[in-house]
């Protein structure tokens, strides 16, 4: 396995690697990559969707999304799609997936299978970055504390996909999530410190109402959106990119009015976290 830096801060390109068929000490070096980079992109694959099961299987096992419709004759497989009719897509703000589970998903395998002619990009940031370079007084009045999660502002009947052309095909509007995290997580495999609060399922800090705590959290939000952290993923046909959702946050970018993107995406299983 060869990688070069996607970008400065964030991410790893890599070569020499077939993900149809990687295992034991080179699967084990991608893993090690990911959880340090935060996400590997791989170019020229060609993974079938039973493929992309087995190494989801292989990397240590699969999360079912409740909420993105399953590809028919996968249901291991969740659809991030948006049609040329849609205006809203899915993954639209900064965010990490499944932070509003009790053991958040470690991350996703992301595999393009519709590409618009341009546009479309992925983007991440390095959320080891964003706490490292936090300034010392931030970095003390964070210590300790813990935020609540939740997914029910978003996907629930009155949510914020339910108001969007996307409402129609999510599942599971009635489930209700909740789970308290602390601010800054140590990564479960590398040891690093992260920052672990997100704009779109971090609501507030445990002891202070939303309002009370926004300042803080959009002070921190806010500091980890800066460009210098971030890395950008341009799709081809064949790219699949595999991220760590406690290393990293992403975000879709929706520049492709009137273009099809279909993304099939297998969440793999967590861990619990702790500070
Ligand atoms: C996701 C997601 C990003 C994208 O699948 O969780 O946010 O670019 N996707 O489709
Ligand atoms: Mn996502």
């Amino acid at each position: 396995m060869e990688w070069f830096p996607l970008a400065d801060r964030v991410g790893a390109e890599v070569r020499g690697v077939d993900l149809a068929t990687v295992a034991g000490a080179a699967l084990d070096d991608l893993k090690a990559l990911v959880w340090d980079k935060g996400v590997a992109v791989l170019r020229d694959q060609t993974l079938t969707p039973e493929d992309h099961i087995a190494l989801a299987n292989r990397w240590g096992g699969i999360d079912i999304n409740n909420y993105f419709p399953l590809e028919g004759e996968h249901p291991e497989i969740a659809i991030v799609g948006k049609t040329p009719e849609q205006t809203t897509n899915i993954g639209g703000g900064w965010h990490t997936d499944h932070s509003y589970d009790q053991v958040p998903a470690m991350g996703s395998i992301l595999v393009a299978r519709t590409l618009p002619p341009k546009g479309g990009d992925t983007l991440f940031i390095h959320m080891g970055e964003a706490y490292d370079s936090l300034d010392d007084g931030t970095k003390a009045e964070i210590e300790g504390l813990s935020a609540f999660h939740t997914a029910d502002h978003i996907y629930s009947p009155d949510g914020v996909y339910a108001q969007t052309d996307q409402g129609a095909t999510l599942r599971g509007q009635d489930l209700k999530t909740g789970a308290v995290h602390p601010l800054v997580v140590r990564h479960p495999r590398t040891g690093r410190r992260l920052l672990y609060v997100n704009p779109s399922f971090t609501l507030n800090t445990v002891g202070r109402s939303r309002a009370d705590s926004l300042p803080l959290l959009q002070r921190l939000w806010a500091h980890a959106m800066r460009e210098e952290l971030q890395g950008r993923v341009e799709w081809r046909d064949g790219t699949v990119a595999i991220w760590d959702n406690r290393t990293t946050w992403h975000y879709a970018m929706n520049d492709y009015h009137g273009h099809a993107r279909e993304m099939h995406r297998i969440t793999l299983t967590g861990e619990a976290l702790a500070a």
